[in-house]
Parts: C-alpha cells; structure tokens; sequence
C-alpha cells in the first residue's frame, strides 16, 4: 500500500485533532466552521477541540496573567495556568504541541505538510505580552510564528496554521493535483491563472494558453512562475537557483 493510500484510509477512522488552547473559545471554529473546512468537520475529518484556559486562572478572579519581573508593560501568562491546561490535555503519539508568537521560527508549507500527516496538532493562543518561558522550556512547545508582524493574540495565527493543514487533509480539496501544483509546494511562486472571457477590458489571455500544446503550456507556466519567484521573493528564487545546482 502507498504511503498516501494508507493516510487517507488512517484518516478516515480517526479525525485529524486540532486542539486549541485559548483565553476566547468562543472564537473556534469561526471560519474554519464555513466553506471547506466547515464541511471537513461535518464529515469528521478533523475535529476542533477547544481548551477555556480561564478555568484554570487563580483566585475568585481566576487570574491568568501577572505582572513582568523586571519592570515593563504590559502582563505575562502565568506559567502555573498554562501549565494546568496543558496536564489537562491528553498527551497522543504523533501530535505536535505549538505554542504560536511573532518569536517563533517563521511557518513555511513544509511544516503545514508535516503537521497535515501528523495526527494533529495543540495550539497554545497567547494574548498580552505572551507566556512565561519557563513553561515553553519545560513543554519543549515548538514556538511558530506566522509572520513578522504582530498580532493581539494567538488564535489568528492558529487559524492560519490551521486552515493550511486542514486544506491539506485527504478529501478536503476535490482536485489532489491543485494543492502540488500551487505556489510553495515545489519552492517556487504558483504561475498566473487565466479563464472565460478570452477577452476583458482590452486584455488578452497569453496566446499559448490557447494553443492546446500541453508541452508548450507547461514551459509557459515554468517561466512564469520563476519569473516572479525572482522578482517578489529573491530569498526562494536564491533556494531554488542552488537546489537546481544539485
Ligand atoms: N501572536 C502574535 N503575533 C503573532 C505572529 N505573528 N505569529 C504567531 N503568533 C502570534
């Protein structure tokens, strides 16, 4: 049996888990419960399993944040809290633990693949000015960032990371091709697409995607799409020109 035969019959008996720590539950699924993703979840092929961190809280405030040692703005996760929640998730083989924050190494598509044949993943959302190391250090969590920007909290970021796998997910895109083909996946920017009308506003569709030459067509789509590698993004262009030395 091959590899992708056996994932998707391992798929099928049991969901890929998505569990996501967070201080605002009620944000989950939010979009991943529409389009694509939403119907992935009806038919059981990931599920969403949301962790309130603030039960966990100290206190009759149930406090999850407190000042930073040292002096500056803002509040710092407590790690006893963060700890708490963690213990109360069930440890399963195969299922990355990740705590999402602008420090984090950068996510590229070839981690959305690993994580996508994992059995899931357990997304740790920060909010003020993030968590205490020490809890990250004693969890190992791998820390990932989505960009370098930052944002208010973690539970975008987890959409992101988890729209990118769940799209990935065997039955989730109709067509297997489309997801080799676009931008990342090979290392180089997806080429332009093109449909009906042949004509718009006084611009053509390019001649050759006319042509019925499927040699043709693949080479025009080849260029194009190192052509704007290079012109947007010199660091994958750099990647692909020294991987094409090998
Ligand atoms: N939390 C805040 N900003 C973030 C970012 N850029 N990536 C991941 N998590 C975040």
């Amino acid at each position: 049996m091959t590899g992708v035969k056996k994932w998707a019959l391992d798929m099928a008996c049991v969901p890929w888990q998505a569990t996501i720590l967070t201080l605002f539950p009620t944000m989950f699924p939010g979009p991943l419960g529409q389009s694509l993703a939403g119907r992935a979840l009806k038919n059981g092929i990931w599920s969403c399993q949301v962790e309130d961190l603030r039960p966990y809280g100290l206190g009759s405030h149930r406090a999850v944040d407190d000042a930073p040692f040292g002096g500056g703005a803002g509040m710092v996760m407590r790690p006893d809290v963060v700890d708490a929640a963690l213990k109360a998730i069930p440890v399963k083989k195969g299922v990355s633990r990740i705590y999402l924050t602008p420090r984090g190494r950068p996510l590229l598509q070839q981690d959305i693949q690993h994580y996508a044949h994992s059995a899931g993943v357990v997304l740790l959302c920060g909010r003020f000015e993030g968590v205490d190391e020490r809890v990250l250090e004693a969890y190992n969590l791998e820390q990932v960032s989505i960009g370098d920007y930052v944002l208010s909290g973690g539970e975008v970021a987890a959409f992101v990371l988890l729209d990118a796998c769940i799209r990935l997910l065997p039955g989730v895109i109709g067509c297997e091709q489309s997801s080799v083909e676009e931008s990342f996946s090979k290392g180089l920017l997806e080429y332009p697409h093109y449909t009906r009308p042949a004509q718009w506003e006084g611009r053509d569709v390019p001649e050759v995607l006319l042509s019925g030459n499927h040699a043709a067509i693949a080479a025009w789509r080849q260029a194009q799409a190192e052509a704007v590698t290079k012109q947007r993004r010199p660091d994958l262009w750099s990647a692909w020109v020294e991987r094409s030395k090998k």
